[in-house]
């Protein structure tokens, strides 16, 4: 930074500092605002309360100035609300004086000052929008249509690791899969297509873009020029970064998918049948309803909100399970006998409420977005009898509403079962404002009805197919927190070993059709029993060739085929067969 620009800023900031002061004596409203540390002019709380506005720190200023609680950052105004009650006044009802977002410089940026839904404000475009993605992302069709995608992405997972000898040894960071898996499951929604492996250089592509987008936005580097506007000239460089980043990523998106299913689309004109999501989101645009740049927002927020948080909370419910092996074991036992050795899909999660409990547990204790994506309000509001200015950052700390423990017993246990016994009936859905993963209300997270099952799937699947344990030398993995603007993730992406349980699901092809013919898989906990004492082999084939030349009169050859026959959806749990089919 040269001399003459120094010199600048600090004339601005001085010049700043007089006119905030004189401006705010001579025409600034009287507020009543909720409680907080008192501010100074031009930095507000920013040099008490730093950067790092995370749900743990934020949490301490609760037990301090109570449940809900005022920071003024530089020009910002910020209200967190930490009680069901106060969350309920915010989500629900007055969920539409609340239901805006604020966005920071960044996010400016990112999505193009709200063109695309996930920050936009509470309005015409955000309702078009949530409207035009919910039949291609967000019902329950979307989810039977593609449940099996998932269900073959998750069985694909479980070859590679069990085909891995490292995986069971060694182990391996089993993140990297399940990140392949997840923009699989995804992509196939989105654009009908799927990556073939972790080393496909589109995927890494679009993988180490999006990485840069997340860190770019999660870090809370930029508040200061974010708070203090005059500070913003400081931040030229790193928002220059981001814009780049910005520009690059959706070009990518346009090149590399969109403009396929468009030129699709404008080929076979009328005779084009809608297939994935991004065909009914280009039918929107062609209808006029919203522009190019939208549908490029749509890919963006699809592959920010849908992607990370899911993978994020399936890391945590593996590496909660890995440090809690009895929690393990009980849910591998309930796999065991509803399914016996069956693939689980997705209509069995009705039936596995310890592994649901499993689910919703992490989502309480790792809660991805601890805080929600932030609130705001566009005209001056009223809560709780205090005021809130218009354009309010609103945070609601739902990571506290889940962990507190006056409101939950031992919350900081990882403990299952409280939502089978003392929480049972609490879903995840928003129906208790003590827990709200998701949100709840307008603003709540429409993407839910795919989370939760492919979470439940992974989990599941992993957990029937393998003993997860840390790696060799250590006794757990490692839990620390990693928070960002408005993520929870897990720090390390741990190594894990995935040893084979007694299931041998690679001896399953065809799996799914057999199953079907199986009279009542998950209310006869006999069978599973029957698969280890009775059927020990399925679709493993003997061929045995005899010598053609003694039977030189029947032509060329014989062949004898023996086929030990399994009934269908029976399978083995030999080792046999596994060596067989390696
Ligand atoms: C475990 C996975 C997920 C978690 C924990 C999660 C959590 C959240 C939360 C907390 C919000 C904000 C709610 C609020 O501010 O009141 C949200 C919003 C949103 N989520 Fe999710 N989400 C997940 C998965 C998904 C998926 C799979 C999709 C899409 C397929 C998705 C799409 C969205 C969208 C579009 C919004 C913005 C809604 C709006 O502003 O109107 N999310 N999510």
């Amino acid at each position: 930074m040269d001399l003459v620009f120094a010199e600048k800023a600090l004339l601005g900031l001085f010049a700043a500092v007089t006119l905030a002061i004189v401006v705010s004596k001579l025409c600034g409203k009287r507020f009543k605002l909720p409680p907080g540390p008192r501010p100074v002019p031009i930095f507000g709380n920013w040099l008490q309360v730093g950067d790092d506005l995370n749900h743990r720190m934020l949490t301490g200023m609760a037990k301090r100035f109570g449940d809900i609680f005022h920071l003024l950052m530089g020009v910002r105004n910020l209200v967190v609300v930490s009680s069901p009650e106060l969350a309920r006044e915010v989500l629900h009802a007055q969920g539409v004086e609340f239901g805006s977002r604020t966005r920071n410089v960044v996010l400016d940026i990112f999505t193009g000052k709200g063109q695309d839904m996930v920050f936009t404000v509470y309005g015409d475009h955000w309702r078009k929008m949530r409207r035009i993605m919910t039949v291609p992302f967000f019902t329950n069709k979307v989810v039977q249509q593609n449940r099996e995608g998932w269900e073959e992405e998750i069985r694909l997972l479980v070859e590679e690791l069990r085909r891995n000898p490292k995986a069971a040894t060694e182990g391996v960071v089993i993140r990297r899969r399940l990140q392949l898996m997840m923009y699989n499951n995804m992509f196939r929604i989105m654009f009908d297509r799927r990556f073939e492996s972790e080393e496909d250089p589109l995927f890494n592509k679009l993988k180490a873009i999006n990485f840069e987008r997340s860190r770019l936005s999660q870090s809370f580097e930029f508040n200061y020029g974010d708070f203090i506007p005059v500070l913003r000239p400081f931040l030229r460089g790193y928002l220059n970064r981001c814009r780049e980043v910005k520009e690059r990523r959706l070009r990518l998106f346009h090149e590399q998918f969109v403009a396929e299913r468009k030129k699709m689309m404008e080929e076979q004109g009328s005779k084009f049948e809608l297939k994935c999501a991004m065909d009914h989101i280009l039918d929107a645009e062609r209808r006029g309803e919203i522009n190019y740049d939208n549908v490029l927002y749509i890919v963006e927020n699809i592959n920010v909100a849908a992607l990370e948080t899911t993978l994020w909370s399936i890391e945590w419910g593996i590496a909660e399970l890995v440090n809690h092996p009895a929690i393990q074991i009980k849910l591998r036992r309930e796999l065991d006998t509803v399914l016996g050795s069956a693939q689980l899909t997705e209509p069995d999660l009705v039936r596995l409420p310890y592994l649901n409990a499993v689910v919703k547990e992490t989502l309480r204790l790792r809660m991805a977005i601890p805080l929600l994506v932030p609130h705001m309000n566009l005209h001056d509001a009223k809560l709780a009898g205090f005021d809130v200015p218009a354009e309010s950052k609103i945070l609601v700390n739902a990571w506290w509403l889940a962990n507190n423990p006056a409101l939950w017993k031992d919350p900081e246990q990882f403990r299952p079962e409280r939502f089978l016994q003392e929480e049972a009936g609490v879903e995840a859905n928003g129906n208790d404002f003590r827990f709200l993963p998701f949100g709840v209300g307008r603003r709540s997270c429409p993407g839910i009805v795919l989370a939760l099952p492919i979470i439940g799937i992974s989990l599941g699947c992993l957990v029937h197919n393998f003993e997860l344990l840390p790696p060799p030398g250590k006794d757990r993995v490692d839990m620390a927190e990693k928070a960002g603007q408005f993520s929870l993730q897990i720090m390390t992406h741990s190594t894990v070993v995935c040893k084979p349980t007694k299931l041998c699901h690679r001896c399953q092809k065809g799996n799914n059709a057999g199953r079907a013919e199986l009279p009542s898989r998950a209310m006869s906990p006999w069978i599973p029993y029957l698969h280890r004492r009775v059927f020990v082999r399925r679709n493993c084939i003997a061929v045995i060739v005899l010598d053609a030349g003694l039977l030189l009169e029947l032509c060329l050859l014989s062949t004898i085929t023996l086929r030990l026959v399994t009934p269908p959806g029976f399978t083995s749990n030999s080792k046999d067969c596994e060596t067989a089919e390696e």
